[in-house]
């Protein structure tokens, strides 16, 4: 059997060889303006150098010579403008005001050991509305009160040595306060934030915060993250009021006693974390009420009773953790809820089980399966790796798409296509063998 149409296939190759450089070369004079930025880098320095914009600032009044001073006290560089955007590691921000303008904005970031905040600098630097500290360990002074009295906004994070909640709520007029991996000494959040009845944004973490959650707290909070202190005692009914609460992290504290039953009223809850802590009692029914949960993590707590079936009408949710509580019975989730979300984790609470008919055991939820009277199958670990080979094939059936972990997909196709490869180029090295022997002969 001689090959008969040699002369179609150089045919066909030289059509779409033709077919294929046409094309190309249409693509290659067609994008003019894709491709001239890429290829000749001149026309965009050219346009640049020749624009007199960078001249503009000038024209505009000059930076208070008594900032500048204060500026330089703090080693902030003063060669150029500070006003002029964006400022040396942006650490400035000026207002517009004639004839001299003045700093709305400070930061100070890796500050020198021997740096000194002088009370006469920050007396000079009162018309600050933003000031932030990062990884500044100088020593904090008392401040003037016209800079207290300034500032809507104040961030302390590694800096400034330790505070004092007094110190703190001398701020009365701040919107956002934030203050982490800093010591901070009070006897309680209220210290604090008695008299800061402007604040939306509240930070205090990483801290050593010790004593209670406020009995009262300012209406407008949108934001409170007091995670990883000391804070004991129960959740207080007072944040339960906050309507405009779409962040709440109270994670690695000492909390105790129940998840209040009002905490349904946060209604503009986004992300929930009271990780870490000593939580008892059930999840509230009530929080199926707040319909833009995204993030919910209740990890690590004493919280008992069953999973509730609502958090699978969450439409939003992305990240559901409740592991390592006491939760028992079955979960009321299906494989598609559990596949909609980045993270879901349910391990550790040992009463819990899944519905075999309902979730395969591919999903590895870190739960047993219940038997048919909704108990976990008795020993959970030992029994995973029999269960899991023997159910693999029988679970197939009911969700056979759920292969949410790819490495078990990758593993298996892999190998396989290995062996496709191995066996293929075994039978044509037999083929070719065959027909060198015949044409030999
Ligand atoms: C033609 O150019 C477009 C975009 O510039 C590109 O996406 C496409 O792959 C090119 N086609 C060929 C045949 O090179
Ligand atoms: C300055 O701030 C702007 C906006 O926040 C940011 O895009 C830019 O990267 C910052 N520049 C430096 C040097 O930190
Ligand atoms: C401060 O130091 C850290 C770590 O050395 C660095 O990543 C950061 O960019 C520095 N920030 C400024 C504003 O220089
Ligand atoms: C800050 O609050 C005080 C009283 O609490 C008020 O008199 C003052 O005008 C406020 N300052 C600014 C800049 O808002
Ligand atoms: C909090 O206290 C612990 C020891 O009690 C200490 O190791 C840690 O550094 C402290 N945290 C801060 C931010 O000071
Ligand atoms: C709280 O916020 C609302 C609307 O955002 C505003 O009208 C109200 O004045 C604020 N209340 C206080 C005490 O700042
Ligand atoms: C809560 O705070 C902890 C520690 O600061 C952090 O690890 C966690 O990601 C936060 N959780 C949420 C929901 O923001
Ligand atoms: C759940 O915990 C609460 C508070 O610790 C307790 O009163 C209740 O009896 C527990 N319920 C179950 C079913 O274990
Ligand atoms: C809220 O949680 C979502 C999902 O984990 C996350 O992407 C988002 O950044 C969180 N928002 C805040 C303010 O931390
Ligand atoms: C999974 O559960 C959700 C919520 O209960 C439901 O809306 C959805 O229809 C269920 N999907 C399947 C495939 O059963
Ligand atoms: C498991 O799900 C199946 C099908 O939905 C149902 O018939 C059975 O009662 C469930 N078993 C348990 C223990 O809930």
């Amino acid at each position: 059997m001689k090959p008969p149409p040699p002369p179609l296939f150089y045919l066909l190759f030289l059509l779409s060889a033709t077919v294929i450089s046409a094309a190309t070369t249409l693509n290659a004079t067609k994008p003019t303006t894709p491709k001239t930025p890429a290829s000749s880098p001149t026309p965009a320095p050219t346009s640049s150098p020749t624009s007199p914009t960078t001249k503009a600032p000038p024209s505009s009044s000059p930076l208070d010579p008594k900032q500048i001073e204060a500026l330089q006290s703090l080693n902030i560089p003063t060669t150029r403008d500070p006003c002029v955007q964006p400022s040396p590691r942006n650490a400035t921000i000026c207002d517009n005001s004639k004839p001299l303008r003045h700093l709305i904005s400070l930061h100070l970031s890796n500050c020198s050991s021997d740096l000194f905040l002088s009370f006469n600098a920050l007396k000079s630097l009162s018309s600050l509305r933003s000031l932030s500290f990062t990884n500044c360990h100088v020593s904090p002074i008392r401040f003037p009160s016209d800079l207290s009295l300034s500032l809507t906004s104040f961030s302390c994070i590694q800096s400034l040595r330790r505070l004092s909640g007094v110190w703190l709520s001398r701020f009365v007029n701040l919107t956002d306060l934030t203050v982490s991996y800093t010591p901070v000494s009070a006897s309680g959040v209220y210290v604090i934030l008695g008299n800061m009845h402007k604040l939306k944004t509240l930070t205090i973490s990483h801290a050593n915060l010790t004593g209670s959650l406020p009995r009262h707290l300012h209406l407008n909070l949108s934001h409170i993250d007091l995670s990883d202190n000391k804070l004991k005692g129960k959740i207080t009914t007072s944040l339960t009021l906050l309507q405009d609460l779409e962040f709440l992290n109270l994670s690695s504290n000492g909390l105790n006693g129940e998840i209040p039953t009002e905490f349904g009223d946060l209604i503009s809850l986004k992300n929930l974390s009271l990780a870490s802590n000593s939580l008892s009692g059930s999840i509230p029914d009530s929080m199926s009420a707040i319909p833009g949960l995204v993030h919910v993590d209740l990890s690590n707590n004493q919280l008992n009773g069953t999973v509730p079936r609502f958090l699978a009408e969450l439409k939003g949710l992305k990240v559901l953790n409740l592991e390592n509580n006491g939760l028992h019975g079955v979960l009321p989730f299906n494989a598609s809820f559990i596949k909609r979300l980045a993270v879901f984790k349910v391990g550790g609470n040992s009463n819990l089980c899944y519905n075999h008919s309902v979730l395969s055991s591919k999903l590895k939820l870190g739960v047993a399966r219940c038997d048919k009277h909704g108990l976990p199958v008795s020993p959970p670990p030992s029994k995973e790796s029999s269960a899991d080979s023997q159910s693999d094939s029988s679970d197939y059936n009911d969700e056979g798409d759920t292969s949410n972990k790819k490495e078990s997909h990758h593993g298996p196709s892999k190998v396989v296509l290995g062996f496709a490869i191995g066996i293929s180029s075994i039978v044509f090295l037999i083929v070719f063998l065959i027909l060198l022997a015949k044409w030999c002969r």
